[in-house]
């Protein structure tokens, strides 16, 4: 028999990895509830050509792609945005704006397996259509905030920049998007030198390289290095509209003034190609991958078809919030449950630990049935070893009387109960 392992890049999540992932998801919908925003479920499975339009290279070469029996070329999701704007473009085209939308969910890229990436991972996104105002930006960047705050994490910052400045220095030369798209991709991989060199091979002026270079080295965590941009840029008309704009979302985030670190850079740039201003990503120091990603894409629902849509939007990573949480050592806060277990004493008693069982978890009480047919003993030392608080033995003797025998797990001791206040005894004690 061969023994079988998960695909590369896939993982299993077991019982203590998979509630924390819930939590995470938990604190995601709970911020979707406190900024308004209502889930739509899209499908994994989309048409290529729509996930592929604007991925940018990174992602595209990175897409699970085949032919479906009918001869259609699909994808699995690499990400939710092209679902959203998808729908926006189609379905809702007609529905009163803005639209806040959220979604949770797998995606799948073909990445190099390492510590935070993997080839399935989950997403909370957040999308906010229909408004180009900096009060939209300011809101995705807050509503991130209040969830890495509400998952407990510490130190996490939000790296901010603006495609807009670099590339209103490039329209500015008239290179094409090709062109634009290519240096982007290299700046956001850091490869600097490439980016400059394939800008002046596309025949762009020693001005606008060495102002380029400049741009990729500020950056800091004061609003003074965006004078020093606009100072930068103040020959090209696109770029300062674009600073200025990213001063204007910056001036709305610390208004609110709510606890949060920013650092700008000028030379930021991600991988995405729908993006037409600002970007950020949010990271933590014992990281260095990005927990989230975000920006605003004005032009991507009017390119599916739709009416021209300004929209903003984030997409948090679940799988590396979760790593955070670990590496920082988070504790998680659920409600403390109490656990019991009902163990009847014969094969005879299985009809009425039944009942009763059902009769506690109508009670809101969450129960285990014993299902093995094993002896009370066994059964009580894997209650034990489970951290129950509570064993009921059902007996024939006692249930004569109406009763049961209610153990209580952690100070050892058990006393006979009127089946009709089992529920109330548990609630009622502590321990
Ligand atoms: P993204 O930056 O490609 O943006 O992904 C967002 C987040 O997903 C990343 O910051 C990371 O936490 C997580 N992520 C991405 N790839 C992997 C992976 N291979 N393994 C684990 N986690 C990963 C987007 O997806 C955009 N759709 C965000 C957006 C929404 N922009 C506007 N609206």
């Amino acid at each position: 028999m061969v023994e079988f392992k998960t695909v590369r890049g896939m993982r299993d999540f077991l019982p203590e990895e998979a509630k924390i992932m819930r939590y995470i998801e938990d604190k995601a919908r709970r911020v979707a509830e406190l900024y308004g925003y209502k889930e739509i479920i899209t499908p994994v499975l989309e048409p290529y050509e729509l996930l592929a339009a604007k991925a940018g290279e990174e992602i595209r070469l990175r897409m699970y792609t085949f032919k479906d029996l009918g001869e259609r070329m699909v994808a699995m999701r690499p990400e939710f945005t092209p679902s959203v704007a998808r729908l926006v473009a189609t379905t809702l085209r007609n529905e009163p704006k803005p639209f806040r939308l959220f979604c949770v969910g797998s995606l799948y890229r073909y990445d190099e397996p390492q510590q935070g990436r993997y080839r399935e991972f989950w997403q909370s996104n957040f999308e906010l259509m229909g408004s180009d105002k900096p009060e939209a930006d300011a809101e995705i960047i807050l509503l991130t905030n209040s969830l890495m705050t509400l998952v407990g994490l510490r130190n996490h910052t939000f790296k901010i920049g603006h495609v807009g400045v670099l590339r209103g220095v490039m329209s500015g030369e008239e290179l094409d998007e090709k062109v634009q798209n290519g240096a982007m991709q290299l700046m956001d991989k850091k490869q600097y030198d490439d980016a400059f060199r394939l800008i002046e091979e596309a025949g762009s002026s020693s001005k606008c390289i060495a102002t380029l270079r400049k741009l990729v080295k500020l950056r800091g965590g004061n609003l003074g290095i965006i004078e020093k941009m606009k100072q930068l840029v103040k020959n090209y008309e696109e770029a300062l509209k674009a600073t200025e704009n990213l001063q204007q979302i910056l001036k709305l985030v610390k208004a609110s003034e709510c606890k949060i670190e920013m650092t700008v850079e000028a030379g930021f740039a991600r991988g995405l190609e729908y993006y037409t201003g600002i970007i950020f990503e949010v990271n933590v120091p014992e990281m260095d991958k990005a927990l989230a990603g975000g920006g605003r894409y004005d032009r991507l629902i009017a390119l599916f078809g739709g009416e021209p849509t300004p929209a903003v939007g984030v997409a948090h990573g679940i799988d590396r919030i979760m790593l955070a949480f670990q590496l920082q050592k988070t504790a998680l806060k659920t409600k403390d449950e109490r656990k019991t277990m009902i163990i009847p004493i014969s094969e005879e008693l299985n009809g009425e630990a039944l009942k009763i069982s059902q009769m506690l978890r109508d009670a809101d009480i969450s129960v285990e049935v014993e299902v093995t047919g094993r002896k009370v003993s066994k059964a009580l030392e894997d209650a034990n070893r489970k951290k129950m608080d509570y064993a009921i033995i059902v007996g024939e003797k006692e249930l004569k009387e109406g009763s049961v025998v209610v153990r209580n797990l952690v100070k050892r001791e058990q006393k006979i109960v009127k089946i009709k206040k089992i529920a109330e005894t548990i609630k009622g004690q502590s321990g």
